[in-house]
């Protein structure tokens, strides 16, 4: 699993600070939970320069299904967005974005972490959010209103648990400070 900058200390003194949400984020982040996660190294030839935009997972059409195949996670991505967008704590990180272009690529790359028939091409994660300054209150806050958005849509809390353990680890390309 790739490193995750966030310590077991950490991780209990936020367990208790935050609610629920955030203490499924955090489980999400423990080496356990995450055991699907294709190593990045194992997917890319020798010598290769760059790991994949998206972590690789193999097919699971039931899970894919269970968020309604490509158009629901694009449907989930809209109502994300708008709900990042008019929310008070991390609403202002998105004064300046486009936002349909946003849930667009959202859409492909929450659709290709299901390994939906979709492909993302857009920025790494590292790129695209450098210069926003990003805390782990705030990813927190990210994933409350990811679950509110899965909860809105009907997804079944267990596979809303698996999607959460795959974007974990790419939180430590986004938290900056
Ligand atoms: C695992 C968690 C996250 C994922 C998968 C994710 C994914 C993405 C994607 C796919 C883009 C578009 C990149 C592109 O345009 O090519 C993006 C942009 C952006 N993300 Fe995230 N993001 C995450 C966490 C966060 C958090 C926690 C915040 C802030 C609280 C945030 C704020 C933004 C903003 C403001 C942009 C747009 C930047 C611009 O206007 O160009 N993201 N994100």
């Amino acid at each position: 699993m790739p490193d995750v900058s966030i310590t077991r200390t950490t991780t209990l003194t936020a367990l208790t600070a935050l609610a629920s949400a955030a203490a499924l984020f955090l489980s999400a982040l423990s080496p356990a939970s995450a055991q699907n996660v294709a190593p990045a190294a194992a997917l890319l030839p020798a010598g290769a320069a760059s790991a994949p935009l998206v972590p690789t997972f193999a097919p699971d059409p039931e899970l894919l299904s269970a968020f309604g195949g490509k158009d629901g996670l694009f449907k989930l991505a809209g109502v994300l967005v708008d709900k990042m967008r008019a929310d008070a704590r991390i609403g202002h990180y998105f004064e300046k974005t486009k936002l349909p272009r946003l849930k667009t690529q959202l859409g492909e790359q929450l659709c290709q972490l299901l390994a939906g028939p979709c492909i993302y091409d857009g920025d790494t994660m590292k790129a695209s959010h450098a210069d926003l300054n990003i805390t782990k209150a705030d990813s927190f806050r990210l994933v409350e209103l990811l679950q509110a958005s899965m909860d809105e849509l009907a997804i079944p809390f267990a596979v809303q648990n698996k999607l959460l353990a795959r974007l974990a680890p790419m939180y430590r390309d986004i938290i900056t400070r």
